[in-house]
């Protein structure tokens, strides 16, 4: 089944030098969001052939940023953390692209302006199903699913706010009742819609 993420990075830089040696403090938990990344897309050997995942770095400097990692297209990047970071870094050297223009910096990899606002109303023209993943919620099942494509939303190591737990008025699905890391969490939904 055609799954996807989007993960909010609250403090992760959307702009400037990202500091590799120092991706959870400095970085603004960048660490959180590469991890979710490997989850999303990385099997054992190689590549899900089914998924993307969106990061949104509301850290500033300056306006926001999404980043666009389609396990369909990529080429060339490693599971490790330090490739992955240095390939983010790169991204951030580069202007933030306009709202509504999806720039592709390398194949499968592509970056935009906009906020989880963006992503929504996106999604909801490819008429994907969201999904909030909050561990207060009724319990995530394969019986929950038929044929149709599938979008999550998760944080980072933060709760998400207010503002945007009004902006997620969506579907909520758990996955028990302990909260978890964002990556474990990934793994876990993969699990569940690879027996749909
Ligand atoms: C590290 S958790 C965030 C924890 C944060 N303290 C909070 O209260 O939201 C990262 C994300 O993983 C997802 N997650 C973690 N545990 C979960 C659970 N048991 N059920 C559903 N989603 C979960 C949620 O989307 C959460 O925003």
């Amino acid at each position: 089944m055609q799954r996807r993420f989007a993960i909010i990075g609250h403090r992760a830089p959307s702009n400037g030098k990202l500091n590799l040696n120092d991706l959870s403090g400095a970085s603004g938990r960048m660490d959180v969001l590469i991890r979710a990344i490997s989850s999303s897309l990385f099997l054992s050997h190689g590549m899900r052939d089914d998924c993307h995942i969106t990061l949104h770095l509301m850290g500033g400097p300056g306006p926001s940023r999404r980043i666009w990692f389609d396990s369909r297209n990529l080429r060339g990047l490693h599971v490790d953390e330090r490739a992955i970071a240095g390939r983010i870094s790169k991204i951030l050297e580069e202007p933030v692209p306009p709202m509504g223009q999806m720039l592709e910096f390398s194949s499968g990899i592509l970056h935009s302006g906009g906020d989880i606002a963006t992503t929504m109303s996106e999604w909801q023209g490819e008429n994907v199903r969201m999904i909030l993943l909050d561990a207060d919620a009724p319990l995530l099942s394969s019986s929950s699913f038929g044929e149709e494509s599938v979008g999550f939303f998760l944080s980072d190591d933060q709760a998400f706010s207010d503002a945007e737990l009004k902006l997620l008025d969506m579907e909520k699905y758990s996955l028990g009742s302990e909260w978890l890391q964002g990556h474990s969490a990934i793994t876990i939904v993969h699990h569940i819609l690879d027996q749909c």
